[in-house]
């Protein structure tokens, strides 16, 4: 899968941990930075992988920030864009399965390496299970459409 990965100042060393273990599963990662840990702001980023998902460069997204709050706040504000903040495998997992997420989103002074990865993988090993989950999609969508 195409994955694009997005973060800021707190969780560049987060990024490469992750980037290297999507890569290792067979991924193909694309950067969209930031690599500097200098102070930044993470709508930049945010925007930037929700707009790769959105447009269909991605399959999927993941975006890091210090506590994930902003950036994944950030990506919903683009259409099309289910971004999930998960501090822990199981919400990953059933955000694909029932929520069909298409950005995940974690906080680096939230979640260690090891932790991080197990989300990742939660969330990339499920797939969505449409049926009454698609129809509660649907509704949501609805109110994307101008005029709701
Ligand atoms: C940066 O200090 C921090 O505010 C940012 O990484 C993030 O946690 C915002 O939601």
């Amino acid at each position: 899968m195409k994955i694009a990965i997005g973060n800021d100042h707190t969780a560049v060393s987060l990024k490469k941990v992750i980037s290297e273990h999507l890569a290792q599963g067979g991924h193909e990662v694309l950067n969209m930075g930031t690599d500097s840990t200098e102070s930044c702001d993470y709508p930049i980023y945010g925007e930037k992988v929700a707009l790769e998902v959105s447009s269909g460069q991605a399959d999927l997204g993941i975006l890091i920030c210090g506590t994930g709050f902003g950036i994944s706040y950030t990506a919903n504000k683009v259409k099309g864009i289910r971004a999930v903040l998960c501090s822990e495998p199981y919400t990953a997992k059933l955000s694909r399965e029932h929520n069909d997420s298409n950005i995940l989103a974690f906080g680096a002074r939230v979640v260690g390496d090891e932790l991080a990865k197990m989300i990742v993988d939660a969330w990339l090993g499920a797939s969505f299970q449409g049926g009454r989950h698609q129809r509660r999609l649907d509704l949501i969508e609805k109110m994307e459409a101008p005029n709701g």
